[in-house]
């Protein structure tokens, strides 16, 4: 029998200190809320969880009734948990500080509860991504303890609630994919040390916006496109699922890269997805997988962030395939053959 959750966190901690008990108890604790979202994505129709609120997000979209029961399973388990000082959430505006009455503990927490909110009603995979910090002390805190750059986190990964439930994990040892039993209602560690190929065939973006992207993607896109007959020789296949968690699990699984670039239709926005609570834990498990991730011209996780919901240009996993189009946004100039 493959080791639980459980047991391969206690054996981490065993073996290797890390995480310590409050990080272990958290990391579960997410998890064990991750199954209860399960539940309620399986209800579908049955549980009125399909279709929208009349209500908006901090970044201005509407939230949908699942967006918003999500939100609420992982702050309220989490919040209870005894390992945090506060959380920050997609679909909240400001951070909740656990309140002095609860027990607290060392880390701050950043979720995107409900990610590829557009699939919910059509019965197609989405997920919940999660970030951990730990929190700093010598300062009162506030959203700025949240602002810390993407290697500063301590445990990142996500649940995906697809043909299979899966929670994926990085630590900082790698990254680990766990399937849910629903006989026993336990995860159980059917996919270690996960690794993304170097080479790939795949991409994933939305091409519908292509007609405004700046000169660096389009050029690769088009290069993509035109496969043999380009300087590429070879021909690609394009896959895109518009849930980050759907796209980014396929390529832990068989490689590709996943694109959501800036364009021209706001040109102070850097791009669609989140820096805290999207792109910095996908980049920790791509690089942790042995993939990149990069904004077009930095690592991501290099980034230093200003603002708790600020967007990011995201460029991630097969390494050659990032390197590539992070080189033509760097020098405009032709990849070296
Ligand atoms: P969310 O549902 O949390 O707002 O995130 C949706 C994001 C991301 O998951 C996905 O890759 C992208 O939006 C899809 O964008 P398009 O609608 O442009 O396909
Ligand atoms: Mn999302
Ligand atoms: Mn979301």
């Amino acid at each position: 029998m493959p080791p639980t959750l459980n047991q391969f966190l206690s054996r981490a901690h065993r073996e290797h200190s890390v995480p310590d008990a409050h990080l272990q108890r958290l990391i579960g604790t997410i998890a064990e809320a991750c199954k209860t979202i399960a539940h309620q994505v399986g209800k579908g129709a049955l549980g009125d969880a399909l279709g929208s609120t009349e209500r908006e997000n901090a970044q201005g979209e509407i939230q949908k009734k699942l967006d918003v029961i999500a939100n609420h399973i992982l702050l309220e388990e989490a919040a209870a948990c005894g390992a945090l000082a506060a959380i920050a959430s997609e679909e909240m505006e400001r951070i909740q500080i656990v309140p002095d009455h609860a027990s607290k503990g060392p880390y701050l927490l950043l979720f995107d509860p409900l990610d590829g909110s557009s699939n919910i009603d059509v019965n197609v995979s989405i997920g919940t991504i999660f970030s951990v910090l730990k929190r700093p002390y010598g300062e009162p805190l506030t959203e700025c303890s949240f602002l810390q750059t993407g290697s500063k986190q301590v445990a990142a990964g996500y649940a995906v609630y697809g043909p299979q439930t899966m929670f994926v994990l990085t630590i900082g040892d790698g990254v680990h994919g766990f399937t849910l039993d629903c006989t026993t209602g336990t995860w159980q560690l059917t996919h270690p040390s996960l690794r993304i190929p170097e080479h790939t065939h795949e991409y994933a973006i939305n091409a519908s916006n292509a007609r405004h992207w700046y000169a660096p993607v389009q050029r690769y896109i088009e290069e993509l496109i035109a496969g043999k007959a380009s300087v590429r020789g070879q021909d690609f296949n394009m896959r895109w699922i518009a849930s980050m968690v759907s796209d980014v699990h396929r390529i832990l699984m068989r490689g590709g890269i996943f694109m959501y670039p800036a364009d021209r239709r706001q040109p102070s926005r850097p791009g669609k997805l989140r820096l805290m609570y999207e792109a910095n834990p996908m980049a920790w498990i791509t690089e942790q997988a042995g993939g990149a991730a990069t904004n077009g011209y930095q690592r991501i996780l290099d980034l230093i962030p200003g603002q708790l919901h600020e967007r990011v240009a995201v460029f991630l996993g097969s390494k050659q395939e990032v390197e590539r189009v992070t080189h033509y946004h760097r020098t405009g100039s032709c990849f070296p053959e």
